[in-house]
């Protein structure tokens, strides 16, 4: 439905992925790899999907996860997005790259009772003082953590965008209106534009010390798939990770989110929350996640293209398709609660 109502365009920039789109297809086909192994007879009786998460009951695990220029979409963008998951106790985290203004989301949507938390996703700009301000912005509104994607220092290789003709003017991310240009440099002669000049300022570990220091909000890192670097991250002092490859649309080949999420259990332990996401599309999916250790899941593609396809009310449907599933899921499974979905649910073929 969503791609009936979009122009070709802007559904490769949605739907697409890297190079060949092998991550892409491979994040939906690892959760369909693992199957699950059902307990029987257990109490069901006033079972329940809530779940803590830094100090706060969210009503169930699933949270919108960041997704650029969401007027791409629908023409209400990411504040209809915000509006359907404040409707459905969802969590949101707004992208950098928003169409709509920070303080326009969280004006909206923080009044609502019943809402999951609202996040802000952070890229670092190649301007320090930006960045601290784009921070301070996020706090001000009123965020309630800091999401910083680190698994894009450049776009991805998107042949399905370049194919379409995706052009995306940089003033469709109005929150970084008022960026000073970027200081050009020229690329030595044999050089590389992309290392020279475009990553000459890519954000480094030293840049996540910096703002673990000056942010009072908790951090997240979003891109994790290597355990070395949850260790790294964790010693760093984040609040959490979220494992994700970016839903296939960064480093094409990169392991399936599924796969790599056991991994960083095993390296991290319990108690450092881990969220995960790409590939998300049935209750089921959600229940594996949570077996193999991840506090909360997040969507992207899912919830995009019911924006595209039926607005907010779409958004809203998704979400409540999910949780519905995951609750069904968990009957079917013996799982009483969250705390009772545990990792000898799941069999790895
Ligand atoms: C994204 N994603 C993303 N991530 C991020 O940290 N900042 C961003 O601005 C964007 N923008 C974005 C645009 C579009 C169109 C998509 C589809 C995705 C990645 C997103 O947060 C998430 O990791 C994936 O979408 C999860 O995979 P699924 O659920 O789409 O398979």
């Amino acid at each position: 439905m969503a791609e009936a109502q979009l122009d070709a365009r802007a559904w490769a920039y949605l739907a697409g992925g890297a190079g060949d789109e092998r991550t892409l297809r491979d994040n939906r086909a690892a959760w369909d790899r693992l199957r699950l192994l059902p307990r029987l007879l257990r109490p069901l009786a006033g079972g329940h999907t809530r779940q803590e998460l830094f100090g706060r009951t969210l009503a169930h695990p699933i949270l919108l996860a960041p997704v650029a220029y969401q007027q791409l979409a629908h023409p209400d963008g990411e504040l209809a997005s915000a509006l359907a998951a404040a409707a459905q106790g969802a969590g949101l985290v707004l992208s950098t790259l928003a169409g709509t203004r920070l303080e326009a989301v969280a004006q909206r949507v923080l009044p609502e009772t019943s809402r999951g938390p609202l996040w802000f996703q952070l890229y670092f700009q190649h301007d320090r003082a930006f960045t601290a301000e784009l921070v301070q912005r996020a706090e001000a509104a009123g965020y309630e953590a800091l999401v910083v994607t680190v698994d894009a220092a450049t776009s991805g290789a998107r042949d399905r965008e370049r194919r379409a003709g995706v052009r995306l003017p940089s003033t469709m991310a109005v929150n970084l209106k008022d960026l000073p240009a970027r200081p050009p440099r020229t690329a030595t002669p044999g050089g590389s534009a992309l290392f020279d000049d475009l990553l000459h300022a890519a954000p480094t570990w030293d840049d996540l010390d910096w703002l673990v220091g000056r942010t009072r909000l908790p951090l997240l890192l979003k891109g994790v798939l290597h355990p070395d670097d949850a260790r790294q991250a964790a010693a760093a002092g984040v609040a959490g990770l979220i494992v994700s490859n970016h839903g296939g649309r960064t480093l094409d080949t990169a392991l399936a989110t599924a796969d790599a999420l056991p991994r960083i259990v095993d390296a991290v332990g319990p108690d450092l929350p881990l969220l995960v996401d790409g590939g998300i599309r049935r209750g089921t999916d959600v229940l594996k996640a949570l077996a193999l250790g991840a506090r909360a899941v997040l969507i992207g593609r899912p919830y995009v293209m019911a924006l595209a396809a039926a607005g907010p009310q779409g958004v809203a449907h998704v979400i409540r398709l999910l949780r519905d599933e995951l609750e069904i899921a968990m009957a079917l499974s013996g799982c009483r609660t969250l705390a009772d979905v545990t990792r000898s649910l799941i069999v790895t073929r």
